[in-house]
């Protein structure tokens, strides 16, 4: 593709402009427009960003039109199918796939860092039993910045690498401790003979009164595992894109991230996975799916079709078709194929709104968020735990993400500019002439 200026004329005044273009491996070229303002005078305008690069980036690459996603140009289904999580999260942070010996030390490093200072757990008594997931984990995870002072030297590689895999290691520990401390169980402590996923299942399912140790169910490691390798990196999102601008002020690394985890949490968001299970059981069985649908098409209404939609794919969400395939096998394998209402629920209203010409013509398509619902109700994982599991996989795509861009010398403080619609200027008012 070639990399010709695009040349545009200020119909005002007449005068021509060039602005350069610069051509990535694939995909859309990007107009640079950073000296705009200073030449012409005018900021653009895009609301939610829908047509403007934030950065370049070499982590992971979607096709929108296509419905293609890939990490470091791995296919994201040849990566479900024959990677695993601790691997992918290698590819994203360092970008190549590791060698056997670069895998089982990096394995090392992460089993042997899942462990909490135990002051971190008086933290969470300081929640009420009902706080939400998402809001005990951001505030921990931000917590995280005022104990490790040893990486904050956010040039230095080594420090970087430390960060990376520090909370890779322990977000699934603060997610399991804050899925206990809902419940009212004693924390279980991590394992470092069990792999990521299975040592994620006993933190959360084994319980000290139980005789015997709790037996992870290998079915359910491996439901995670494809899970936690679906969700691990998605270019520049919401969350992700927060925690890049968060970053970009040179923030502590901890705190970006934390800021990333707040993001993930909206319903538009990451949020959605817990909301396409509460909108399947509201809406309970097939017979009210038109109503919801005609909900979901009216303009008057703010009822959205969760999980459905997607800022970038306007084809199928290839995540989706993954987690829905795995759907079948792992409620077959977890012996719950009768006990399915809600996926066959969910089939059925893919089938419906998929021939509804509303859904066709604004390319509405289930995404990651449809069906993975699913399979963590399946594992045994409640709602409010859900956005949580998004969080443990997203947690290396933003370090990923972050590294990135604190290594990039084109990086500077994100700082956007405005439309301003307020008033013009106007002189003080004395309250006695108000
Ligand atoms: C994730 O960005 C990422 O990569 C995110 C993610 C990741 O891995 O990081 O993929 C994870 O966040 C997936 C999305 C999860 N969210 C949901 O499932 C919530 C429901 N979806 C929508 O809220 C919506 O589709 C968004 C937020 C996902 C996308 O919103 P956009 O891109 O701003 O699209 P839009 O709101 O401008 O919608 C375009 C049109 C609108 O109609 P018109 O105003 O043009 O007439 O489509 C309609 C919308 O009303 N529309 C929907 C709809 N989604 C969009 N109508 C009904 N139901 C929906 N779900």
């Amino acid at each position: 593709m070639s990399d010709k200026p695009y040349s545009l004329k200020n119909t005002e005044s007449g005068a021509e402009f060039e602005l350069q273009r610069r051509t990535g491996t694939v995909g859309p070229s990007v107009l640079d427009i950073s000296s705009l303002y200073g030449k012409q005078g005018v900021f653009t305008y895009d609301l939610g960003f829908g047509s403007t690069a934030g950065c370049s980036s070499a982590i992971t690459y979607i096709d929108g039109e296509q419905g293609v996603l890939m990490y470091r140009g791995y296919p994201i289904e040849q990566l479900a199918e024959q990677s695993t999580f601790i691997e992918v999260a290698f590819l994203l942070l360092y970008g190549e796939l590791p060698t056997e010996s670069e895998l089982n030390a990096f394995d090392e490093s992460i089993r042997t860092h899942t462990m909490l200072h135990e002051s971190f757990l008086r933290f969470f008594n300081g929640f009420h039993h009902d706080a939400h997931p998402m809001a005990m984990v951001s505030g921990v995870v931000a917590c995280m910045s005022a104990f490790y002072h040893d990486t904050t030297d956010i040039q230095d590689s080594a420090d970087r690498d430390v960060f990376s895999h520090r909370i890779m290691a322990k977000i699934p520990t603060i997610a399991a401790a804050a899925y206990k401390h809902s419940l009212g169980q004693p924390f279980v402590y991590p394992k470092n003979e069990l792999d990521y996923c299975s040592n994620l299942l006993n933190m959360f399912f084994s319980v000290p009164a139980q005789s015997g140790s709790y037996e992870v169910d290998p079915v359910s490691a491996e439901a995670l595992n494809l899970l936690f390798v679906l969700h691990a990196d998605h270019e520049q999102n919401c969350s992700t894109s927060t925690v890049r601008l968060a970053g970009s002020s040179g923030t502590n690394p901890y705190s970006a991230i934390s800021a990333g985890i707040s993001a993930l949490w909206g319903p538009a968001h990451g949020g959605a996975n817990e909301a396409v299970i509460n909108m399947l059981e509201e809406i309970g069985n097939a017979k009210n799916i038109n109503k919801y649908i005609a909900r979901a098409k009216d303009k008057n209404d703010s009822f959205r079709l969760m999980g459905f939609g997607h800022r970038v794919y306007k084809n199928h969400d290839p995540r989706a078709t993954i987690i829905r395939q795995m759907c079948h096998r792992v409620l077959e394998k977890l012996d719950q194929g009768e006990d399915t209402p809600l996926f066959e629920l969910a089939l059925e209203l893919e089938q419906i709104a998929l021939k509804d010409s509303y859904f066709i013509e604004k390319n509405l398509y289930p995404n990651v968020d449809f069906y993975s619902g699913i399979i963590y109700q399946a594992l045994g994982i409640p709602k409010a735990m859900f956005t949580v599991m998004f969080a443990i996989a997203r947690t290396v795509g933003w370090a990923a993400q972050w590294r990135e861009m604190v290594r990039d010398p084109e990086s500077r403080i994100g700082r956007p500019r405005q439309l301003y619609i307020g008033r013009a200027q106007r002189d003080y008012q004395p309250i006695a002439d108000r």
